[in-house]
């Protein structure tokens, strides 16, 4: 069985995890995992481009102002602030490593999304994540002190108290290397979750396969606390065709100018919010959701043909192309979309150095929660906050490698209890049921007896799913499933405590704002003070 050593194990090759892994490369042998290729997650598929304040018009103040107004006041304001403030050197680092940012005239072109005040999204056109990630993974590919793993799966965390020691650290993972079947040990003083969101819970999503919440399940079965998982992110506008399943088009459509109209050509959106077409995200997914079940259609329509053709070629190449294939012309017709589950607010608790309850375990990028996105994130804050946290979680690691620590003995994986699966269909099937009952218990729309509904389903699924783990060899498809229900269940728990409908956790049962501000903090039976 083979067995790694490395200064940090970051699992996760997205924004959050390239980055972290080039600011500590200088500092520490590091090694980064993806379940996939590297390009699997959905750093690869951001479109809009990295909010942050680069313009002398705008400022840290009104940039912290429009986050916690979209977050409808949840958001902490620590968080926030020290996300705004450290914005522009972000940016700044990005360009350094060679990001081609879109440019206009002279100066980086900034586009404008949903809830912003101000032109602040800087893009590279609407692939902003693919030109990130390519720069990102050519720097780390030619870095002497990282080394790539792709098709590696991590399983769980490995703790010095699971182990039976005593000063509790995480000390590494096992790891399913998918290219041999075989389970191996990475032992790291450092562990970094940068695994990504949770949206795949949904049976509709602008998410890639990977993004089943693998480091939120993982940090709740190692002791960690979650925070805010009932907000689940809704992204208004995915193309709705059959053969493009969940293409997004981007936010900076309606921030160009684009309308959204209802089957009959009208414009809706100023019914539901005087920022009509750019009010937060929360607000537009849940009156095109209204709207598509008054009139019992399958779509509304995004609408930008007033614009000039040149324009729209330039601005959106990657979504005129694809639509283009699809047969539809957005620079002559409206385009056909839906809302689709998006991206994960909540995640494992961290402080600002991305520390999570468990010393040695650090999460960032978007299995986190680290408060700044409150109950409804602001768009393009995401891949701000990948970046923020990465730095200040490598300084963290930086300064805690100079500490000598006792090296754990960790045994291998143990697979003589287990054999190989005659019933896969159960995985598909399961993963197919959790995903359709969150899409109608635990959606856009929420009630309490809809909520008791999915609750009751996962349980029953969590019982199947964990005697299953346990008597048949791990895949990625079981691995993905068992964390996929864990996932699901602190979704429901946590919509379950909230009697309010604030943000994105919108429930009909208590449709008003609750009279103060309150996060849901969920504790694992397994949690221990430090
Ligand atoms: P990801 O980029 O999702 O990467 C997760 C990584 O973890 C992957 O490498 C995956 O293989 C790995 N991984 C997961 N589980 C395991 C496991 N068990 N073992 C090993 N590896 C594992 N945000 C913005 O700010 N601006 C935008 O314009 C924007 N556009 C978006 C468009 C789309 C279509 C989508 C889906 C999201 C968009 N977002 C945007 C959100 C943003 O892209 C993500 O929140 C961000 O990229 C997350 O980065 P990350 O590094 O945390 O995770
Ligand atoms: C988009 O381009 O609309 C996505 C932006 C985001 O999710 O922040």
């Amino acid at each position: 069985m083979q067995h790694h050593h490395y200064d940090a194990l970051i699992i996760g090759s997205g924004a959050a995890g390239l980055s972290m892994a080039l600011q500590l490369a200088p500092h520490a042998k590091v090694a980064v995992l993806s379940k996939g290729k590297l390009t699997s997650g959905s750093t690869w598929l951001a479109q809009g481009g990295i909010a942050a304040v680069l313009d002398t018009t705008d400022s840290t103040q009104a940039h912290a102002e429009d986050t916690l107004t979209a977050g409808v006041n949840l958001s902490h304001k620590e968080a926030v602030e020290f996300t705004v403030n450290h914005g522009k050197e972000s940016i700044d680092w990005l360009i350094q490593q060679g990001v081609p940012f879109t440019q206009e005239k002279d100066d980086y072109h900034l586009t404008k999304e949903g809830g912003h005040s101000h032109r602040r999204i800087i893009h590279s056109a609407d692939a902003t994540g693919k030109a990130l990630q390519t720069t990102l993974i050519q720097q780390a590919e030619s870095n002497p002190n990282i080394d790539l793993f792709e098709h590696h799966i991590a399983v769980d965390l490995i703790t010095r108290r699971k182990l039976g020691l005593a000063q509790n650290r995480c000390v590494g993972a096992y790891i399913l290397n998918a290219l041999t079947g075989h389970v191996e040990v990475f032992q790291a003083a450092h562990v970094i979750l940068a695994t990504g969101g949770a949206s795949k819970a949904y049976l509709y999503t602008s998410n890639s396969d990977g993004a089943t919440g693998d480091g939120i399940a993982m940090a709740w079965r190692a002791g960690c606390r979650v925070g805010n998982m009932e907000f689940n992110q809704f992204h208004p506008t995915c193309l709705y065709h059959p053969q493009a399943k969940s293409f997004l088009i981007t936010e900076a459509v309606r921030g160009e100018g684009g309308k959204l109209l209802l089957p009959d050509g009208t414009q809706f959106m100023h019914q539901f919010d005087e920022r009509a077409e750019l009010a937060p995200r929360d607000i537009v997914a849940r009156a095109i959701d209204h709207e598509m079940k008054r009139l019992g259609c399958d779509s509304l329509f995004l609408d930008i043909s007033h614009k000039p053709k040149e324009f729209i070629q330039a601005h959106f190449p990657t979504i005129y192309k694809r639509c283009l294939k699809l047969g539809i012309d957005m620079t002559q017709e409206p385009i056909p979309v839906v809302p689709a589950a998006h991206y994960t607010c909540g995640g494992v608790l961290t402080d600002e150095k991305g520390r999570t309850d468990i010393p040695g375990l650090y999460a960032i990028g978007e299995t986190s929660f680290t408060g700044l996105h409150g109950a409804n994130r602001l768009a393009s804050n995401s891949l701000l906050e990948c970046l923020v946290y990465a730095k200040s979680a490598s300084d963290d690691v930086a300064i805690s490698l100079k500490k000598p620590l006792e090296e754990a003995l960790i045994p291998p994986w143990d697979e003589t209890q287990v054999t190989d699966s005659d019933e896969d269909v159960i995985i598909s099937h399961n993963w197919d049921e959790i995903r359709r009952f969150m899409w109608d218990y635990v959606g856009i729309v929420r009630t309490t007896k809809r909520l008791q509904r999915a609750k009751h389903r996962v349980d029953l699924l969590q019982q199947e799913i964990s005697e299953y783990y346990s008597h048949y060899k791990i895949s990625n498809d079981l691995l993905e499933l068992r964390n996929l229900a864990v996932v699901a269940e602190l979704i429901i728990n946590s919509a379950m405590q909230r009697q309010e409908s604030r943000g994105l956790h919108y429930t009909l049962d208590f449709p008003n704002l609750g009279p103060e501000p309150l996060d849901t903090i969920l504790t694992p039976e397994n949690f221990i003070w430090n």
